[in-house]
């Protein structure tokens, strides 16, 4: 075969090749790879399309989902209202909150409702004598405990509210996850207990976050904090399980010396010792205290607060004492 004649030949095989690849209908060796013949090529070419048009319809219901949430949202008691939607999920998160004078409320870690204003006529010098060998242990326990935090912080009482608060906001959210857990055991109420325990962490933790505006920790400090809350989590988390008794009389000592650090604490802004600075803007708003507050009236209702978790966890210890279940005294929900 000349060199012309072959050239021709290939030329006529290449074109019957491409007409096979860019053909509309599959060759047999593509409806072989296809696996399904032809049937299987139209079925592929029409899933696609359909995927396209599911896609689309997707789209469309969600777009008409978001619609009738806003103008659900809109509704509302009748006035128009602008909502921000977010997301698919119709999330509001620009709903501006507003305090009694007008202005703008600047806090998401607490809301109006949740503020209140602090009862500082409660007895302060309330004590319960320990007189069983349980109380008396846990009496000792804490007065052990005050010994190297003496030693540790001195008078400089800014700094020990601030770490102390670290390990008060423990308990009672140990206490609630617990009671909760075995509400959801056993099939019964909780005699709202786990609400006022949880309620009873989240005070501890304000007052955590207040201090934090005054005293900022050093590493060693942070690195202190972290330690103890490992050694006390699961100390109080087993004590807890084996005794409640036990466990909330404890607390009920621990609340005790917190009146009495807090009162030494005065005792230092009075004197002069300690500058009664300005209170934070985030106890003015959750005190609801006067807008010329001082860090003296913080601390006057961060005290009143230890006293009525002091009172609180004596009672629950009582209520184990005279055989009862938490459950069976409704709790105190809202007591400060
Ligand atoms: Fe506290
Ligand atoms: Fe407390």
């Amino acid at each position: 075969m000349s060199s012309r004649m072959a050239g021709s030949v290939l030329l006529r095989r290449a074109g019957a090749g491409a007409s096979r690849l860019f053909a509309t209908t599959p060759s047999p060796a593509a409806r072989a790879v296809l696996g399904g013949g032809e049937g299987a090529w139209v079925r592929l070419m029409s899933t696609s399309a359909a995927s396209q048009v599911k896609d689309e319809a997707a789209k469309a219901v969600k777009a008409e989902a978001a619609k009738a949430v806003k103008a659900e949202a809109a509704k509302g008691d009748g006035e128009k209202k602008e909502v921000a939607i977010s997301s698919y999920w119709g999330i509001e998160q620009s709903k501006k909150l507003v305090r009694e004078d007008g202005t703008e409320w600047k806090w998401s870690c607490f809301r109006p409702w949740e503020t209140y204003t602090a009862d500082t006529s409660i007895d302060l010098t309330k004590h319960h004598v320990p007189n069983t060998m349980l109380d008396k242990i846990a009496y000792y326990t804490v007065k052990s405990l005050r010994f190297p935090t003496d030693i540790f912080f001195q008078r400089r009482y800014g700094c020990r509210a601030m770490m102390l608060e670290t390990v008060a906001a423990v308990p009672g959210m140990v206490g609630g996850m617990l009671l909760h857990l075995r509400s959801l055991r056993r099939f019964e109420q909780s005699g709202g207990w786990i609400r006022a325990l949880l309620e009873e962490a989240e005070n501890e933790r304000m007052h955590l976050m207040t201090f934090m505006e005054v005293a900022q920790p050093r590493w060693y400090e942070r690195a202190l904090v972290i330690a103890v809350q490992g050694v006390f989590f699961n100390a109080y988390f087993f004590g807890y399980l084996i005794s409640p008794k036990f466990a909330h009389r404890v607390v009920g000592y621990l609340e005790e010396e917190a009146v009495h650090s807090y009162t030494e604490f005065l005792k230092d802004l009075d004197d002069g010792k300690i500058d009664n600075v300005p209170a934070p803007a985030i106890a003015i708003d959750y005190w609801r205290l006067p807008a010329n507050a001082t860090l003296k009236d913080v601390v006057t209702v961060v005290r009143a607060d230890e006293a009525h978790h002091r009172d609180v966890n004596h009672f629950a210890s009582d209520v184990y004492y005279q055989g009862m279940q938490l459950k069976a005294t409704p709790a105190p929900i809202g007591y400060h």
